[in-house]
């Protein structure tokens, strides 16, 4: 019911701010529709990224590259895995309702997905087949995905999404076993591959998947913002 709610709040707000700037618009049929719109309206270059959640992911590490991706100029639209709800009660407790659900954003395009690690929401994430159909076109596009914590060993490497020995993940050894030859940095950026360690480097992480769309001088002018050093 909560969500209905939610869904039904962002229903009634966002066509009012797109009716302000372009009346000729009719109302869409799902907030997606409309988020999709208002871009093309109003920011017509905005990056657009994808952050997939579910049950048990983990927060500090979501919200860090919602938050970060977002002070960097994206769209950035939150979708649910799980087949029956877009709230999603977070590794910690914290309920985040996401945008949309996974499949109201297979068909669109994305300059990035980003996927957040906890468990078990890894595992949720790994056995989403749309996710995984859209991580493989994304790797196919040549354009970059990211995973942090646990995901880069349960969803990437499962799934032959990471091609090259040295990327990271949650330092351990269950993880680390799945991977080939993972290194002890906190972020590992392999051309269109950006993996990170966990809650504490997911800032670093998400500062680098900023630096991958948007370069080293808006990456560095973020940081200063967040306080963050990356020396
Ligand atoms: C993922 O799928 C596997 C295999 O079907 C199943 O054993 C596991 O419980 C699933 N994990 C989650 C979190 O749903």
């Amino acid at each position: 019911m909560i969500t209905r709610v939610l869904a039904l709040a962002a229903l009634v707000s966002r066509p009012l701010a797109i009716q302000a700037f372009n009346p000729t618009l009719s109302f869409a049929s799902s907030p997606f529709q409309t988020a999709v719109r208002m871009s093309s309206t109003s920011t017509e270059m905005k990056k657009r990224v994808l952050v997939p959640i579910a049950e048990d992911s983990e927060e500090i590490e979501t919200s860090c590259i919602t938050d970060v991706l977002t002070r960097f100029g994206a769209e950035v639209v939150v979708a649910s895995v799980m087949p029956d709800n877009l709230v999603c009660k977070m590794s910690r407790g914290l309920k985040v309702c996401a945008d949309v659900h996974i499949e109201e954003a297979a068909n669109e395009d994305w300059d990035l997905i980003s996927l957040p690690g906890g468990m078990p929401g890894a595992e949720h994430l790994r056995n989403c087949s749309t996710l995984i159909q859209m991580l493989k076109k994304q790797q196919q596009a040549g354009k970059p995905y990211g995973a942090v914590c646990a995901s880069p060993a349960v969803v990437l490497q499962t799934h032959g999404l990471i091609t090259a020995p040295g990327a990271t993940c949650y330092p351990a050894p269950p993880f680390r076993a799945t991977m080939d030859s993972p290194t002890d940095e906190s972020v590992s950026v392999q051309d269109n591959v950006v993996t990170s360690q966990g809650p504490g480097t997911s800032l670093l992480f998400a500062l680098a998947l900023g630096e991958k769309l948007y370069g080293k001088e808006a990456a560095d002018k973020i940081a200063a913002e967040l306080l963050v050093s990356r020396t």
